[in-house]
């Protein structure tokens, strides 16, 4: 494992760009894991500017996300495909996306389905993770075992309270979700994570105490042989 820490938001955003901007380079038909929440957004507005400069090109690029509130339209804007349609999608020329479907009547079909897609495609070459103050990743909630296949989960009460920032009082907020299992992310040839934020300094903290903890789904991480951490220094502690 890798930590780097970067003394602001933009610079964490410009480094994280850069690991992006590489891969694409070196293979233009990269297969990308991609991520929603508040962190990645300013990477997200860094891809588009570089592509809108003439300097990314997308258009053999291929990717998935790591998971979507279930039951949920498509089009709702707090559904991770909108999501990622406002601040990625719609802005560059990517060649194919998939986000699980919200939408379905038959989670665990479309749960395979998705897993199989993935092999089919030939894997993910780089895999963007958050991490929630639980500790969780994608949504894998802190438990007492892991799912490795893509499933229908309960959100934790944490994960859904940190999340009712972005509904409305009148929107209804899914408390489920389907979300790749940690075979899925530990498949990914490269990882990278963004901590950023204060309130994310404890979690981040036991990240790097050295151990795997049983109720830190993202401490499974230090046992990736390809796992960068970029944090904030607020993350950081310092
Ligand atoms: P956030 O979410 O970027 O909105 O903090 C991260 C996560 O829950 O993985």
């Amino acid at each position: 494992m890798k930590k780097i820490v970067l003394n602001t938001y933009e610079e964490l955003c410009l480094a994280a760009a850069d690991v992006f901007s590489q891969q694409i380079k070196e293979k233009p038909d990269s297969v990308l894991g991609l991520a929603t929440g508040g962190t990645p957004i300013g990477l997200y507005d860094e891809l588009v500017r570089r592509h809108e400069a003439g300097e990314l090109d997308f258009s053999k690029v291929r990717s998935f996300n790591l998971d979507e509130y279930y039951p949920i339209q498509r089009t709702h804007p707090q559904s991770y495909e909108y999501f990622m349609r406002k601040h990625l999608f719609d802005r560059v020329n990517i060649a194919k996306y998939s986000v699980l479907n919200g939408e379905t009547d038959n989670p665990a079909v479309e749960c395979k389905r998705y897993d199989e897609e993935i092999a089919a495609e030939g894997g993910i070459d780089l895999q963007l993770l958050g991490i929630g103050h639980n500790g969780h990743i994608a949504f894998i909630e802190p438990g007492s075992s892991y799912p490795m296949d893509t499933l229908l989960i309960d959100l934790a009460e944490s994960s859904i309270n940190a999340n009712s920032r972005f509904f409305g009082a009148d929107e209804v907020q899914p408390v489920r979700a389907l979300s790749m299992g940690v075979g899925q992310i530990f498949r990914c040839k490269k990882i990278i994570m963004l901590i950023v934020g204060a309130d994310k300094k404890d979690i981040a903290a036991k990240l790097f105490d050295g151990k795997i903890h049983a109720d830190v789904p993202a401490s499974l991480l230090l046992l990736h042989p390809d796992f960068t951490v970029f944090m904030d220094k607020a993350a950081a502690g310092q």
